[in-house]
């Protein structure tokens, strides 16, 4: 730990000195815990850091308008324009790899989920569905499902290990609440939870900002601080100790999201890829979503902020969007790929301002609780390893069936609990439909799925992970809703 002498020398070196400010009003444990965060900071690139944020804040973004183009289509592999043998075939590769315990899937839960408003993780939210269960429970349920379909199919007993990288935020209650929860049934084992580096918030004049009078205002380093947080916790060396080759990272936040989805993991093996980015056709030009495309011929995701509206307006031929492939947080990396960019690329990953409201104290010692954006953070993104790949592919994935996140707390437009909610039973009605039933509201009418929020039918991962194997339990069956299929119901309908 540092000296307050030699925190002081470091500080003034990187035009910081009044971090300590308030250090005489300190109590000695205050101070004791403040000396150990400031010995904690990377000192020697704080300059760099805070002069950087403040620059880049300032910089216009660059338009990408004459440089950028769709990824060609002899790289893209789509779920809509794929016959059946086809999609077939990947899935029966995803399901190979998978049994052989080729195949980990890593979770992206070091964000502070703001915009939602929750002050834990937003792992933990449960959306209101008639099971109740939070997007982690649904998640760990989804790997118990895909690990037995492997086994079914490949009579082998696999294991599709869960990576959780977490911040200083979401470390400590997503721990304790997978030690409740007895990690919903996964062995803990192959549940490897570890933490993303944290970096101070910055004002517009790069003053590293104090959220209380002995701490620094810090935030994780963007979900692109997965390759460093690789490397620091040596997750790399456990994917090889277990003979993991393939990962499939994707955000806590998409309550649709298929893990270790055996059709795209099929689809990146079979291609060859090193890297594969899951996209939806995006909704309308001025959806906020990135676009996975080419700029100057490399791969990359372009914001909506970094094109002109006519560029993301263009229509081809068929009135269809140029720049459709919206990007979903929903990756393929091998381990071959992330060990190189762990070696070689980490520190040409592009840094992205974000401007938030940063709670400070003001130079009198006041707290405050800004209104409007008074801070810098610098974020890395995940995807921001795809210039670096050298076989990247596409995978256009159906919206309804696989994209549905939750950002907003309910009242917002778009990406709310309501929003999710009805996206996972809508799913499930058109299953239990497909199936074969007739689903049935509270007055006795049959839901026809046309109008109106969805009925409340839920099919736990449990029992049926993308619709299959529901047949034989529900065809020909009248369903009064709400109607919760878990293990149990299964039983009794398969009985009868
Ligand atoms: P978002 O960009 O939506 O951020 O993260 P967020 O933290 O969930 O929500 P806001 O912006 O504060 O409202 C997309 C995904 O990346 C993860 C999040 O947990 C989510 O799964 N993430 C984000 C990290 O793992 N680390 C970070 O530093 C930031």
């Amino acid at each position: 730990m540092l000296s307050l002498e030699e925190a002081k020398s470091c500080l003034e070196s990187a035009g910081q000195s009044h971090l300590l400010q308030f250090w005489p009003e300190l109590s000695e444990e205050e101070k004791g815990s403040f000396l150990l965060e400031l010995s904690q900071l990377d000192l020697k690139g704080l300059k760099d850091h805070c002069e950087g944020a403040a620059q880049a804040a300032a910089s216009p973004a660059a338009s990408l308008d004459r440089d950028i183009e769709p990824v060609p289509p002899e790289f893209i592999g789509s779920v809509r324009r794929s016959d059946k043998n086809t999609l077939a075939d990947w899935e029966n590769e995803g399901l190979l790899q998978i049994s052989e315990n080729r195949v980990g899937v890593l979770l992206l839960a070091g964000g502070q989920g703001t915009r939602l408003g929750v002050r834990y993780p937003k792992g933990m939210y449960d959306v209101g569905l008639p099971s109740s269960k939070t997007l982690y429970q649904i998640q760990a349920e989804r790997i118990h499902k895909i690990q037995e379909l492997a086994d079914l199919k490949h009579g082998s007993k696999c294991t599709v290990p869960w990576y959780i990288m977490t911040s200083e935020f979401t470390l400590d209650p997503t721990e304790k609440f997978f030690k409740e929860n007895r990690y919903f049934g996964l062995e803990p084992s192959n549940v490897v939870m570890f933490e993303q580096r944290m970096i101070p918030a910055v004002t517009f004049d790069g003053k590293v900002i104090l959220q209380s009078k002995g701490k620094l205002a810090m935030a994780p380093d963007g979900n692109g601080g997965l390759y460093r947080a690789l490397v620091d916790n040596e997750v790399l060396q456990d994917m090889e100790k277990r003979g993991v080759e393939y990962l499939h990272v994707y955000c806590v936040d998409n309550i649709l999201v298929k893990m270790a989805d055996p059709a795209f993991i099929g689809f990146c093996v079979s291609k060859g890829a090193d890297c594969g980015a899951k996209v939806v056709e995006k909704a309308y030009p001025t959806e906020p979503v990135g676009v996975v495309c080419r700029v100057g011929g490399v791969q990359q995701v372009v914001e909506y902020s970094e094109i002109q509206p006519e560029t993301a307006e263009r229509r081809g031929p068929g009135g269809e969007l140029v720049f459709s492939a919206g990007n979903i947080c929903n990756h393929f990396l091998t381990r071959a790929f992330l060990l190189e960019v762990a070696q070689k690329f980490e520190g040409q990953l592009k840094q992205h301002v974000a401007l938030k409201k940063v709670p400070f104290v003001d130079r009198c010692g006041n707290q405050v609780k800004p209104t409007k954006s008074n801070g810098i953070k610098m974020e890395k993104f995940v995807f921001d390893v795809f210039p670096f790949s050298r076989h990247f592919v596409v995978f256009e994935v159906v919206r309804e069936d696989e994209f549905s996140p939750l950002k907003n707390a309910d009242g917002a437009a778009l990406d709310t609990p309501t929003t999710a909610r009805h996206s996972l039973l809508a799913q499930h009605c058109r299953w239990a439909r497909a199936a074969g039933a007739t689903l049935l509201d509270g007055q006795g009418n049959r839901v026809t799925g046309q109008d109106g929020p969805p009925a409340q039918c839920e099919i736990s991962p449990l029992v049926s992970y993308f619709g299959e194997g529901l047949e034989p339990l529900l065809r020909g069956k009248t369903l009064p809703t709400p109607f919760l299929l878990d293990e149990k119901r299964a039983k009794e309908l398969q009985d009868l």
